[in-house]
């Protein structure tokens, strides 16, 4: 599996398997570590989870029953605006517990929140000075809220990672953190799970040039999408449950699309969100609660 090397050197598989709304948002029982052991089966290492998803638990008994040695595998989990400030490090270690483990692979802001965000980026930095966490990084974060970051900072992002497919191509966003070795993480990247709402027809796993594209190389939408993102350098995370979806999107090998027909994919752009926009999630995201 290709890997992408983040700024401090730590080693991140490009391909990841996002676990948001795994049956329902916040479910976290047998079928959610079910689902999350098909993927162990079928090769994936990189889960992306996150406080507020409600399936931390979930996701610590797969790693349990896997048996897989634990340095083979990749876990991100994301502070919630609500454990934002002095709280972050006891919910880093909630997150650890919920996991059945001793350290992260990678631990984000989930949110910016700027009035909290020295305090949140203080108490993460502790955290990896003490090897409890090998990378940190940020998620859904606008330049501004970079740039303030790094007035304070004394540890680089290694990682953004924010609402991106074809329909939102947030170029100048992503040429930013490419500029500044802050990598892209690219989240919603098949036009968002059950949890937005969103119609298939609307998505751009439905869009005529992916449909076209998927025809010509006799691959899935999925894999078109997946593979723009992969050439271009940025880490992804689509969310299957489906054993034909979770195998489908982890065989990319054989995809190649050509300069023109990237392009063509970045030329979709609307700058249409399916998600909550940086702007105005602090309001939506304060009711809601992280489950224990
Ligand atoms: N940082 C943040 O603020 C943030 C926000 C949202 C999401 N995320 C992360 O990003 C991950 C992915 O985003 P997402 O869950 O919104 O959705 P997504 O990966 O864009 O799309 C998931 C949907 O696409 C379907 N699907 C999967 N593979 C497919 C394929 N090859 N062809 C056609 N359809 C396919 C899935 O169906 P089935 O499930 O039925 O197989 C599901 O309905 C999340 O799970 C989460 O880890 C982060």
């Amino acid at each position: 599996m290709t890997t992408v090397t983040l700024n401090n050197g730590v080693e991140i598989p490009q391909l990841g398997f996002g676990t948001a709304a795994i049956g329902e948002w916040q479910q976290d029982d047998s079928y959610v570590t079910e689902t999350l052991l098909k993927g162990m089966s079928i090769g994936y290492r990189h889960f992306d989870t996150a406080s507020v998803y409600g399936n931390e638990r979930a996701l610590g008994r797969a790693i349990k029953e896997s048996g897989l040695p634990r340095q083979e595998l990749f876990i991100t989990s994301k502070v919630w605006d609500s454990e934002q400030g002095r709280d972050t490090r006891d919910a880093f270690e909630r997150s650890l517990e919920r996991l059945q483990l001793d350290y992260l692979d990678l631990y984000l802001i989930h949110w910016p929140l700027p009035a909290y965000t020295r305090e949140t980026w203080e108490a993460m930095e502790n955290l990896y000075a003490e090897k409890k966490v090998r990378a940190l990084g940020l998620s859904n974060f606008r330049e501004s809220d970079i740039e303030q970051l790094a007035t304070f900072a004394n540890i680089r992002p290694t990682c953004n990672q924010i609402e991106l497919h074809p329909y939102l191509t947030q170029k100048t966003l992503v040429d930013y953190c490419q500029f500044h070795k802050i990598a892209v993480a690219v989240w919603s990247p098949l036009g968002s799970g059950s949890w937005s709402g969103v119609k298939k027809s609307e998505k751009p796993i439905s869009d005529p040039l992916i449909v076209e594209l998927a025809e010509k190389h006799g691959v899935s939408v999925g894999q078109i999408i997946l593979k723009w993102n992969i050439q271009q350098h940025r880490i992804v995370i689509p969310k299957a449950e489906s054993l034909d979806n979770i195998r489908n999107n982890f065989l990319l090998a054989d995809v190649h699309l050509s300069e023109e027909e990237l392009q063509a994919i970045d030329g979709l752009n609307r700058d249409l969100r399916f998600g909550a926009d940086p702007d105005t999630a602090q309001e939506i995201n304060k009711n809601i609660p992280v489950p224990d």
